[in-house]
């Protein structure tokens, strides 16, 4: 068992509590959380602390932590935000393993050097901090309830990491009155030492949890949280909703692959590649939450919609493809089981329609059917109140199939119409059947089930493919460390060059000319055309200085560009010292992608991939994962723009080489992940030939760290 491991135990499933700051006054905080120990159940040993001493609620309470005759492996502190450091110290003499702080006054109102300085202590000796800032824990394994929220938690199997500490109190009451029952509920806070990765790989073995819903309103050591993300979801579905999906963080980014990035694409596309299930609102994952804790896993893709009415089909079936649940297709099938069961007006095509006329039997039968068929592995079914329909046997009828049948297949049900049927859904999801009156909600809960079910069957990453690549790993920090040495902050397209072709990215042959002389035996040599680009680090932007000249056909044309360039650049700057120009080979036109890698400030080392030109700069058709990537981590990024479809080739068009981007997508993550004082790469562009010649990087820019 890891340290850490250990540690959450001690949060979850503690021996011993001590409460410092415990009061026997009931409008007090400590009070509340001391009653909610009490009222859980908790079995271990509870320690009051308050240096009044006397009894609270017929607990002794001791003056000190000192004076406790026991160990405590678990503290939660509720003293005012000026008494914690010296509350956490006694608790570190202690030798306490875990401490909640539930005081607010630290990080949240800009008090940041006192919270660094309380967890830096904890650490040195050993212990952890869950918060500040927090409104407690609930573990239904221990039991035990430390907030200061309601008391009256329902046990299960649903464990919710929140952010929030209102929003995650309000959860408590939520779940109650949706009949949600809970394994755990934390309340992170300020996350200054003790966030979701931690209590993931808790929540990860533990047996009482099946599924982890997390709120997040920001990540920090994001690199971390990926890595868990990855383990957990093999294992249990994890719910995610992220509030702050504003672009503003990205206007600040130093790079075009950061302005790019927006502060939720990253985010959204990291989770996906973890196998977190994403989802809009509370509401929303609540209902994930709660049927993914109650359903078994389908046996297989068939989803068969059975529904009384056209248009609530035709819904379904646009929602089943929004929330990427696979529609059974078999006709032949579908017909041997539903033909006989509705008339001849009604479609035995899925969504099967068993027409405006049924009544509760005639779906028992469909319903039933559909079931006991091997082929049919989740059932979805729809419901509009109709005249026909006997709404005073329907309840009974769906209560029945889903008790007969919920522990071999899974279902949800979508009811629409008056106040007898409104009763019947509300009176139904009191008893734990996954109904609800709006189509989406029920199939968006199926949805959830298959993406959990596919992340589960995903073998867990193969890195043999990236192993296999080798880049310079010793010459790309000469390179930059030389840079450095020179006070910059970003290198020159040469440097950028050699860089990448340390990194064994196809470049094209370039060399640095100093005199004119040079410059037209360098591009005699190398062949025509050639490009032309200034060389200088006070101009960055070479083609708004007039700096660059493409496409040179002959020996004149580099003299005439030579004097342009020369002239343009001492115009734009009068200052800027030009250290000379570079001859280039003239890359072939080919498809334009774009390759960038930095470090976002909040999951460290991203890459992301596009489309050259207008797709990248008006369409914004870029992709992200956190690296490294795999070979199949890669290609899900190529995969996942919209203009895909562009480098497999339309319109007569060949194929593109998407292994050799994918390469040097790999190649490009490489060189992020082995120097730590690179923040931004971009290759743009990358141009993709047709498949089997490769693709060539025009131009690179790479910025380093500011320190
Ligand atoms: N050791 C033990 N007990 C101590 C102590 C110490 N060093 N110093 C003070 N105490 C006692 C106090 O005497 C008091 O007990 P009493 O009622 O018998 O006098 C008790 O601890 C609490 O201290 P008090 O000063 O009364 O504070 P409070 O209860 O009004 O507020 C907090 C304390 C932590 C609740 C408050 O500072 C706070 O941060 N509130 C916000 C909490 C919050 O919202 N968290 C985030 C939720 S999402």
């Amino acid at each position: 068992m890891t340290k850490n491991l250990e540690q959450m135990k001690c949060l979850f499933e503690p021996q011993s509590v001590a409460l410092v700051g415990a009061s026997g006054n009931p409008g007090k905080i400590s009070y509340n959380i001391l009653s909610n120990i009490v009222a859980s159940g908790y079995k271990g040993n509870v320690y009051p602390i308050n240096p009044k001493g006397g009894e609270i609620l017929g607990y002794k309470v001791y003056g000190t932590l000192e004076e406790i005759p026991g160990p405590v492996d678990h503290a939660i502190i509720v003293v005012p935000a000026k008494m914690v450091f010296d509350s956490v110290k006694e608790c570190a003499a202690k030798k306490v393993q875990v401490v909640q702080i539930i005081t607010s006054g630290f990080s949240e109102v800009g008090n940041n050097e006192e919270e660094k300085q309380i967890v830096k202590y904890a650490r040195e000796h050993d212990m952890r901090i869950l918060g500040p800032n927090i409104f407690g824990t609930y573990s239904a394994t221990a039991p035990i309830n430390s907030t200061f929220g309601p008391a009256d938690i329902m046990s299960g199997g649903v464990a919710i990491l929140t952010q929030s500490g209102a929003l995650g109190a309000a959860m408590i009451g939520k779940t109650k009155a949706e009949n949600i029952g809970l394994s755990s509920i934390v309340s992170i806070g300020n996350k200054a030492d003790i966030d979701e990765a931690d209590l993931l790989e808790y929540l990860m073995q533990s047996d009482q949890t099946k599924v982890i819903f997390m709120y997040i309103e920001g990540v920090k050591q994001g690199d971390r949280l990926v890595r868990t993300l990855k383990e957990v979801t093999k294992v249990k579905p994890v719910i995610v909703v992220k509030s702050g999906r504003s672009k503003r963080g990205a206007m600040a980014a130093a790079s075009h692959t950061g302005s790019l990035a927006g502060a939720d694409g990253v985010f959204d596309a990291i989770m996906r590649q973890c196998g977190a299930i994403r989802a809009e609102t509370v509401q929303e994952s609540l209902n994930w939450c709660k049927f993914l804790s109650n359903t078994s896993l389908p046996q297989g893709p068939n989803t068969v919609i059975v529904t009384n009415g056209g248009g609530i089909g035709v819904l379904a079936a646009d929602a089943c493809e929004k929330y990427d649940v696979p529609l059974y297709d078999d006709h032949e099938n579908l017909k041997g089981i539903f033909a006989d069961k509705i008339p001849s007006y009604g479609s035995t095509k899925n969504p099967v329609d068993i027409t405006g006329g049924a009544n509760s039997a005639g779906y028992e039968k469909c319903l039933r059917a559909a079931f006991d068929n091997s082929e049919v592995h989740s059932v979805i079914c729809l419901g509009c109140e109709t005249a026909m329909i006997d709404v005073e046997n329907l309840p009974g009828m769906l209560e029945r199939i889903y008790h007969d049948y919920k522990d071999t297949k899974p279902m949800s049900f979508s009811f629409f119409g008056g106040d007898a049927i409104e009763k019947m859904v509300n009176d139904l999801r009191a008893k734990g059947v996954p109904i609800f009156n709006e189509t989406y909600d029920c199939v968006s809960i199926m949805g959830a089930l298959y993406k959990n079910l596919h992340n589960m069957n995903e073998p867990a990453e193969d890195y043999n493919y990236v192993n296999s690549i080798k880049i310079d790993e010793v010459k790309i920090n000469e390179i930059v460390n030389k840079v450095k040495a020179d006070g910059r902050t970003f290198l020159l397209a040469h440097e950028s060059a050699e860089l990448m072709r340390a990194a064994g990215v196809s470049m094209p042959v370039s060399k640095v000319a100093h005199t004119l002389e040079e410059a037209v035996d360098l591009a005699t040599s190398m062949g025509f055309p050639v490009v032309m680009k200034v060389v200088s680090k006070d101009i960055i932007h070479k083609s708004d200085a007039g700096g660059v000249a493409l496409d040179l056909e002959n020996r004149d044309e580099v003299i005439d560009a030579w004097e342009a360039i020369m002239h343009n650049c001492r115009k734009y700057n009068p200052n800027a010292k030009i250290t000379g120009i570079e001859v280039c080979e003239m890359v072939k036109s080919g498809t334009e992608t774009i390759i960038g890698a930095r470090q976002d400030s909040s999951f460290g080392p991203t890459v992301m991939f596009g489309l050259g030109g207008i797709y990248v700069e008006v369409m914004k058709d870029v992709s992200f994962a956190a690296l490294p990537v795999s070979k199949k981590e890669a290609m899900t990024l190529i995969k996942s723009i919209k203009s895909y479809p562009l480098l497999l080739g339309v319109r007569g068009e060949a194929k593109k080489d998407i292994n050799a981007v994918l390469e040097t997508i790999i190649r490009v993550g490489k060189v992020l992940l082995c120097c730590d004082k690179i923040t931004d790469i971009e290759v743009n562009p990358l141009v993709a030939y047709e498949e089997g010649d490769g693709a060539k990087a025009v131009d690179a820019r790479i910025l380093l760290t500011k320190d």
